[in-house]
């Protein structure tokens, strides 16, 4: 018996529409419905029972906390039901990484969940959204994919939701995971896994979201050189309850920055170190940053530990149990 799948379209250029077949930018993501989508690749309905849902059609630089939530609600309520053996996501590349760690975070069920996307618009001459999309319903029937936590499937890798990231602006070959690698594939129409997550996810993870309407603010603050403590300010008085400083190398924080940051911890806010180089651990790192409070984010790039941190404070202000979700997951 065909196992079901439901295709949850939300945008992106996978359902990118442009003027021309080789125009491959400054095209408009999110134009095609999922019907549209499902219609253009009648090879799926040899793979599964496909059913299709449109939750949003947007540019994914473009989603809302708000969004986020509903996304997480809809995949517990869609995965509760008998009648669904797995989703598949269709999302825009750009911020697919932290929808996948969130959904890795919060989904409650070990039925497979995956997201897909493409690089080129359905337009494109050589565009890669079809077979994306073939391969992500191969996964999500594949048997060895339930329990693996929420995955991403782009140009014929599987990669898992917490260590994934978009690497590249245009090469159909963006998707890694800096600090390990991909934990499978799919060649030869195959689905092959390797490796397997050993954070906590899915059903082992203790995010419960399901009356959740709002995630507290957190703020990311970039270090460059001649910064000062303008933008952290800003956050504080914005209202932020946590701010993920990308600092240079490993966490490191501009000096004109410091004090400012001291102060926020002073106030309340919780104040996580990452880092911007795009890879690597950050550590606790100077006595005198563990004296002023400011925790670290293990090797979770800043827009990863933006999200981790927000669960964290729907659950607890204290910095050493902030501390240590942030180890755990
Ligand atoms: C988006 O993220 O929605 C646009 C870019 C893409 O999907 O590749």
């Amino acid at each position: 018996m065909m196992k079901k799948i439901k295709i949850l379209a939300t945008g992106g250029t996978i359902a990118g529409k442009a003027a021309s077949s080789t125009q491959l930018t400054g095209y408009t993501a999110g134009a095609y419905s999922v019907d549209d989508l499902l219609a253009s690749v009648p090879a799926l309905g040899e793979l599964a029972q496909i059913s299709g849902e449109q939750l949003c059609n947007i540019d994914s630089s473009s989603i809302t906390d708000a969004l986020l939530l509903r996304l997480a609600q809809r995949c517990n309520e869609l995965l509760a039901q008998e009648d669904v053996d797995g989703v598949v996501i269709t999302h825009g590349t750009d911020t697919m990484e932290e929808t996948a760690f969130f959904l890795n975070l919060t989904v409650k069920s070990d039925k497979p969940v995956v997201l897909v996307g493409a690089m080129r618009p359905a337009t494109a001459v050589s565009a890669d959204g079809p077979l994306n999309i073939i391969n992500a319903v191969k996964t999500a029937v594949c048997a060895e994919s339930a329990g693996q936590g929420v995955l991403v499937v782009m140009n014929d890798e599987i990669y898992g939701g917490r260590d994934v990231m978009k690497t590249n602006t245009a090469n159909v070959a963006t998707f890694k995971a800096p600090n390990g690698g991909a934990l499978g594939c799919i060649v030869g129409g195959e689905v092959r896994y390797y490796y397997r997550s050993v954070r906590p996810h899915t059903l082992a993870a203790e995010f419960a979201i399901s009356k959740v309407t709002a995630l507290p603010r957190v703020d990311i603050i970039y270090a460059h050189i001649g910064q000062d403590r303008v933008l952290v300010d800003a956050a504080c008085a914005a209202g932020a309850r946590g701010l993920v400083y990308a600092g240079s190398g490993m966490g490191s924080i501009h000096g004109a920055v410091e004090a400012a940051l001291a102060e926020a911890v002073q106030s309340g806010v919780v104040v996580v170190r990452s880092s911007r180089t795009g890879s690597g651990r950050v550590s606790a790192g100077l006595a005198r940053w563990q004296e002023q409070g400011f925790l670290y984010a293990d090797n979770l790039n800043p827009q990863k530990a933006r999200l981790l941190l927000q669960l964290a404070l729907l659950q607890t202000h204290e910095r050493s149990e902030v501390q240590e979700l942030l180890l755990r997951y």
